[in-house]
């Protein structure tokens, strides 16, 4: 279950809240494990005593037999009828159980925000109605076991009625001490006979719980390793992109939320992507990293990407997130998961992307802790280990999603300037919505409601009236705007230096 979940398209945590993931790695694989085991036991064993009972009574009293036979057929059919709707109730018991881990990771997360915004008193509220719904669905299935008492009790009821009528009428001949030693073995059954049918029925019942982690481990898998093509070693050795006609869905029932994209990035470019918020930017980079199957072709050196792996499409481009993610360990796992690299290149992509100082600064230096997303980093800091590891990694084509949206106006020049002096030769797609990150890039993509609107030099689409850039341009302060204007020109005279 663990390894389809591992693989499974990222579109299934979009719609299954972590929660509910949760819930079937706790609560089902434990029932699996521990509860439905002994349940079985039990009901054999409870099951066998009650059997033995009951051959007891038949053999003391034959004319049980015919209470037993009315007795076994009511309760045939009441028994099908109380699965039915304790299986029904078990599934809504599960369900409901649910959105109370959901609550409780998601308060957990954003405790500061409720603390800063005072609703403590409202998010218990909605805790407890989460508590009611469930607590409203365990009793329900305590209740409706009664009908076990009922029946039961009729077949004792019956029985000592037949033991004084024969006692009374002198029916047949039987000892007192053995009508004594039936009702005994009766008296002791009735409670077992109860206990052995609910353990069969909760047997059943619980298997929803295997139902429901085999659900699980039969996700679909992205096919991580499968392509018609394995790319070169070297692939790819030049960063040439090009879409055509890609358009691009999230998921089979959603609608498209980049259109006919026809764009062909050079080797070696830089490009910026600009837009509005929601404009598709981030999605063009899920396309690349076909996180749902594009439409249309997407080619980066000659090679087809829906032809190649999934595995090997993604471990050539390089990433540093909108939400960097980092992972409990140290420093140095997080830059080199896999330990490929000696100490000085490590120290030399911190220093590249000015966080050399501060790494020193920690008592462990490199072996430093690393917490839990790297919570005891800033996400500034997260960003530039990102791009550390981006550094590091040196792949050809790297993608930028806006990395320096939390760092200062100093540090996002200084990285930026890291990224023009690693990356000169590479291609490298930056996202952002502050424009004079990108405003020495040397083409940019603006984007508007997933559609390509403009795509050209800054110098000239900051001219161009109808252009989306000029649009975010006068977004801006004057003064902001004269900077920009004035960057996006020298830029563009320093291209004619060899002249
Ligand atoms: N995981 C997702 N599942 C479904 N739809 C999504 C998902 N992520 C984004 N979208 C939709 O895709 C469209 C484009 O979103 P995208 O994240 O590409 O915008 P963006 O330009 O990166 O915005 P921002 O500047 O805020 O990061 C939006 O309409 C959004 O609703
Ligand atoms: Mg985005």
């Amino acid at each position: 279950m663990f390894g389809k979940v591992l693989k499974t398209p990222i579109r299934f945590f979009d719609i299954n809240p972590i929660g509910r993931i949760i819930n079937r790695f706790s609560n089902d694989t434990g029932i699996l494990d521990d509860i439905i085991p002994s349940t079985i036991c039990d009901f054999m064993n409870v099951f066998m005593t009650v059997v033995g009972s009951i051959s007891l009574t038949l053999f003391l009293n034959y004319w049980i037999l015919f209470p037993t036979i009315a007795l076994a057929v009511l309760f045939i059919f009441i028994r099908n009828y109380y699965l039915t709707s304790s299986m029904e109730i078990k599934r809504i018991e599960a369900t409901v159980r649910s959105p109370i881990f959901v609550h409780m990771g998601n308060t957990l997360c954003g405790m500061s925000t409720i603390r800063a915004a005072n609703m403590e008193e409202k998010l218990n509220e909605e805790f407890f109605n989460h508590v009611d719904l469930h607590t409203r669905a365990t009793s329900a299935s305590i209740y409706i076991n009664r009908w076990l008492d009922a029946v039961t009790l009729i077949f004792t009821y019956t029985t000592l009625i037949s033991c004084l009528l024969i006692k009374r009428y002198h029916l047949f001949e039987v000892e007192s001490s053995e009508i004594g030693l039936m009702l005994v073995y009766l008296l002791q059954s009735t409670s077992l006979f109860q206990w052995a049918i609910r353990q069969s029925c909760e047997v059943e019942n619980l298997m929803t719980s295997v139902e429901r982690v085999l659900e699980y481990s039969e996700l679909e898998t992205e096919p991580l390793d499968k392509g018609d093509r394995k790319p070169p070693v070297e692939w790819p050795s030049n960063g040439e992109i090009c879409f055509n006609n890609v358009s691009f869905k999230y998921d089979k029932n959603l609608s498209y939320v980049l259109n006919n994209i026809n764009i062909k990035i050079n080797a070696g470019e830089k490009i910026g992507i600009v837009g509005r918020t929601g404009a598709g930017k981030s999605s063009i980079i899920q396309t690349l990293f076909r996180m749902a199957e594009p439409d249309g072709s997407l080619i980066i050196d000659d090679i087809d990407i829906k032809k190649l792996s999934l595995h090997d499409l993604r471990s050539k481009l390089s990433i540093i997130p909108q939400e960097p993610t980092l992972f409990i360990g140290t420093i140095r796992t997080n830059l080199d998961p896999l330990n490929q690299y000696p100490d000085n290149v490590l120290w030399d992509a911190l220093e590249q992307v000015q966080l050399k100082e501060a790494i020193k600064e920690m008592k462990d230096g490199l072996e430093s802790e690393v917490h839990k997303g790297g919570s005891n980093l800033s996400v500034g800091q997260k960003q530039l280990i990102c791009l550390a590891r981006a550094i590091i990694k040196k792949s050809k084509i790297l993608i930028i999603d806006e990395a320096t949206a939390n760092v200062d106006f100093k540090t996002d020049s200084m990285v930026q300037e890291a990224i023009r002096q690693c990356f000169k030769e590479c291609t490298v797609i930056t996202i952002a919505h502050r424009l004079h990150t990108i405003i020495d890039n040397d083409r940019i993509l603006c984007l508007s409601q997933g559609r390509v609107v403009n795509f050209g030099h800054p110098i000239d689409l900051l001219t161009d009236k109808n252009s989306v850039l000029y649009d975010l341009m006068f977004s801006l302060e004057r003064q902001e705007r004269i900077k920009l204007f004035g960057l996006a020109k020298k830029n563009d005279l320093n291209k004619f230096t060899h002249l």
